[in-house]
């Protein structure tokens, strides 16, 4: 029988809807056998009622070819089911009966990369899976929910020669040869799981192995699976991930749980990689690192995936969620554990750095327009659509807030309640407050407000010194973002730390009404609109330094004085404050630029950056960071008829003032100092400098644009490693070099066969900026090497494009508009996920200046006419334009 498939839209699924299922599935029996053009599969489930609910057994299959079906052991005639709309209806079944279905399923022309398919060429390439959020349906027919947890016993039969290595999750339980030049393997896994963490993986592939023994005593054996020319590229992973194991022990005291450990590695994924039970599976560029296809910040990415992988194993696997709108319940959770590890790996500030950066430029624009929604939305209509900036960066940043308010060791003890508690269950943001706030005897659930209000709240502060009474009063005035929600008005508790800074750049020891114990550092919390802060004992009016390491998700206001910003960025000692200082006065030189008013704000921050720049007061990323302005799609975020070209000239315009003020021959000399001493080296220093090196070469070329161009193609010419590489490269393209076609022809035929690296080639030109980027698009897409079969590449050429070059994107004549709404239409045909999130790019239309809006708008309007979206993509598409 064949699906009967329903285009019909449909309704949005609400949280307030949620019922518990009325059948859970004890244990799972699957067997496959596993074809590249077809593969079968049998299922026999256990099945359990809940004797409160008498509904009948019903179970999500989607576009499956049901082969046959029976109940308790008895073939079912066609009256005795029914399957439509992507729902098996199975008449008869009680508690405690076995259903048993086969199906086929077709995994090579599967191109939407979602439940079985195959990676790679048809002759060569391998099978594998992926299921959340609602993959596994594309598989068997199951209740394919978070809360029914099962125990999975999973058979895989295939040709040996062709499907040399069979993996699933759990533990192995045995392998044998069969007829015919088969073979057979099994998995059993011990711990009950959801159907999303379900996972196969079968074909030609190679590995590398460790032993472990867990801090509880388990020996491990961790092994990375990869194709045969990519092996040699996983020992930087398998570095990271025994780190990642250790550090769970010692920070969360959590262990691993089953006696093996599988990674693969795959070029064909739709996000960065997938935290499967006991078989992550890996997007190749998240998994893959060396010093010669590798730069310093892709190192670091690997290292944080790998590390957010692992650790889902608890906060995901063992914890679990109840249903997707607590996503966020698992990702944030497990974002958060990934920076503290990435922190306590290598520099803390530049991950902070790094991190609110990334909120900035991806998670409040996505908060700020019509694709706005709470970290636990309220209601979607595509789940995958919601894999966001919000549910990931601001929900580790409400986990942070937490954390804060509980201290190192409060927060400890509640994340052990936590997972002790709800350890093989799938749990709700309700029930991780309440054991947060139990463990500690505290009350969470202000915080719950959070989690249900959209939109970047703002924080005004204002400072009042009073001389002769020797106070300071710091007003602190909350205001909710317009995006936020009707009824959600209440107060939210924002935790801001702070010092105060006296004019001479020294901490003020800190008195607040009346408190005897003296700090230089404390956190007050506004739980109300509107309060005041008073300090004594102090003498002179002070600089108060707010929000610290960004203690909290907000826009904060305050009314400093250029002299007083300047002084933060020459002095604070909180590595993240000090470079926010630096953004907020740069912010302010540019508006002073585009006004057509340089000034004291322009003056102060060249001035502070001039001194930093001769001392030895900062490291050498961190300077490197302290001389980068707010990026083009932040400032942007300020103002209202947006002109990406404008806001990219001042931007250089900016630059090249503060390149100025650094001088040419400082910039020369940085520069050369810094050339000589460049290796391949991983450490923080060795990175600083390849960094800094980086930067500096940048200011220099806006003086300079010949010199700085010849001594790129010097550091093109012998890069010891692809940052020194990539960042030479840019260089000439991005600056126009006469050297810049050479290298790229180089760079192309160097990499040929390494897609990761031509993915580089790709997004370098793709963020040419100006109207020229759109023909070198255009001619990109005729390389052999691109394809919109891969997410990769669709996301190193046209993802680049769009996203990251606002200047190129946003053609005045509308040209990008319409090409993004052409791709738009055939990737969807292929990929509706990754179409789904290319979309978005068109976020944030309504506030380009008149004459973009209306192409903007034109583009997106006739995509929505387009019939046969797929539900992602129109769903993306609606709320863009429909937020109007
Ligand atoms: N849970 C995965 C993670 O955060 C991400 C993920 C969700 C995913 N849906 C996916 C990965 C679909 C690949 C495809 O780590
Ligand atoms: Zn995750």
């Amino acid at each position: 029988m064949q699906a009967i498939s329903e285009q019909k839209a449909s309704a949005p699924i609400r949280l307030v809807d949620y019922r518990a299922p009325a059948w859970q599935v004890e244990s799972v029996e699957l067997d496959f056998d596993l074809g590249i053009d077809a593969s079968e599969l049998s299922a026999r489930l256990l099945l359990r009622r809940d004797p409160g609910q008498d509904a009948p057994l019903r179970l999500d299959g989607e576009n499956l070819q049901l082969l046959s079906i029976a109940l308790d052991g008895t073939q079912l005639p066609a009256t005795a089911y029914r399957y439509a709309g992507n729902v098996l209806e199975v008449d008869g079944a009680r508690d405690g009966s076995v259903l048993e279905t086969r199906v086929r399923l077709r995994p090579a022309a599967n191109t939407a990369l979602e439940g079985l398919y195959l990676s790679g060429p048809r002759e060569t390439g391998f099978l594998l899976t992926q299921c959340e959020a609602e993959g596994f349906r594309h598989i068997t027919f199951f209740p394919d929910r978070p809360d029914v947890q099962s125990r999975y016993t999973v058979t895989l039969r295939a040709d040996r020669a062709r499907f040399p290595v069979l993996l699933a999750g759990g533990n192995p339980d045995g392998a044998g040869e069969l007829e015919g030049g088969r073979h057979w393997a099994r998995f059993v896994d011990p711990h009950p799981k959801p159907s999303y963490l379900f996972a196969l993986v079968a074909g030609h592939l190679e590995v590398i192995e460790r032993d472990y023994v867990t801090a509880d005593g388990r020996p491990v054996q961790l092994k990375i699976w990869a194709e045969a020319d990519a092996i040699g590229r996983c020992h930087y992973a398998m570095d990271a991930l025994e780190r990642s194991m250790r550090w769970d022990e010692q920070a969360y005291g959590r262990n691993y749980d089953l006696d093996v450990f599988h990674v693969v590695a795959t070029h064909d994924f739709n996000m960065g990689a997938m935290e499967n039970k006991g078989l992550n599976i890996f997007n190749a560029k998240c998994l893959l690192a060396d010093p010669d296809s590798t730069t310093d910040d892709e190192y670091r990415h690997v290292e944080a995936v790998v590390a957010h992988e692992y650790f889902h194993n608890w906060s995901g696997n063992r914890v679990t969620c109840r249903d997707w709108f607590q996503l966020s319940l698992k990702e944030g959770l497990t974002v958060f554990r990934e920076q503290s590890f990435s922190a306590d790996m290598n520099s803390a500030s530049l991950k902070r750095i790094e991190d609110v950066a990334l909120l900035r430029r991806a998670q409040f624009p996505e908060d700020a327009g019509p694709l706005a929604h709470p970290v636990r939305p309220a209601q979607y209509s595509e789940i995958n659509n919601f894999y966001t900036a919000t549910v990931y960066e601001k929900g580790s940043e409400l986990v942070r807030m937490l954390a804060g308010a509980l201290g190192q060791e409060g927060f400890r003890r509640g994340m052990d309640r936590y997972f002790d508690r709800n350890d093989g269950h799938a749990a709700t943001l309700e029930d991780f407050l309440a054991a947060l706030g139990e463990a500690n005897d505290t009350d969470l659930t202000p915080y719950l407000a959070w989690y249900g209000q959209a939109g970047t709240p703002r924080l005004k502060a204002r400072g009042h010194h009073d001389a002769t009474r020797r106070e300071y009063t710091l007003t602190l005035i909350q205001h909710p973002s317009g995006t936020a929600g009707t009824g959600a008005r209440a107060p939210l508790p924002i935790p801001v730390k702070l010092a105060l800074f006296a004019r001479n750049g020294d901490m003020l020891p800190l008195h607040m009404d009346g408190q005897t114990s003296v700090c230089h550092e404390l956190v007050v919390v506004l739980d109300q609109h509107e309060r005041s802060f008073v300090f004594t004992g102090i003498a002179d009016a002070p600089v108060a330094s707010l929000l610290r390491g960004f203690s909290a998700p907000v826009i904060l206001e305050c009314d400093y004085m250029p002299d007083e910003l300047a002084l933060l960025l020459a002095h604070d000692v909180d590595g993240f404050n000090r470079w926010e200082a630096g953004q907020q006065l740069a912010a302010r030189a540019y508006e002073e630029l585009r006004d057509g008013s340089p000034g004291d704000s322009l003056h102060a921050w060249c001035d502070a950056l001039q001194q930093l720049f001769g001392g030895t007061a900062v490291d050498d990323a961190l300077l490197a960071d302290l001389l980068t302005p707010p990026g083009e799609v932040e400032l942007a975020e300020r103002e209202t008829a947006i002109d990406p070209q404008r806001i990219h000239d001042l931007r250089q315009d900016l630059q090249r003032r503060l390149a100025e003020r650094l001088g040419a021959d400082a910039l020369r000399q940085r520069y050369n100092a810094l050339a000589g001493h460049t290796s391949i080296a991983l450490d923080a220093s060795s990175q600083a400098r390849r960094r800094l090196k980086r930067r500096v070469l940048e200011l220099l070329n806006l003086l300079d644009n010949r010199g700085a161009c010849e001594l790129a193609a010097i550091q093109y010419r012998d890069a010891p490693g692809m940052t020194d590489r990539l960042a030479a490269l840019a260089l000439m393209v991005h600056g126009r070099a006469a050297q810049a076609e050479a290298a790229l022809l180089d760079f192309r035929q160097r990499y040929a066969g390494n897609a990761l690296a031509l993915d580089k080639w790709f997004a370098v030109q793709a963020q040419l900026p100006g109207e020229s980027a759109l023909d070198r698009v255009l001619a990109l897409e005729a390389d052999p090497a691109f394809t919109l079969k891969n997410p990769n590449r669709v996301q190193a050429l046209l993802g680049s494009f769009v996203r990251s070059n606002p200047s190129g994107f946003h053609r005045t004549d509308g040209a990008g508009y319409r090409l993004l709404a052409e791709r738009l239409v055939a990737l969807d045909a292929l990929n509706p996920q990754v179409a789904a999130r290319l979309a978005t790019a068109f976020n944030g239309w309504q506030r380009l200046e008149p004459l973009r809006r209306a192409s903007a708008r034109e583009a997106i309007a006739g995509l929505e006419q387009h019939a046969g979206l797929s539900r992602n993509l129109a769903e993306i598409i609606g709320s863009v334009l429909g937020g109007h």
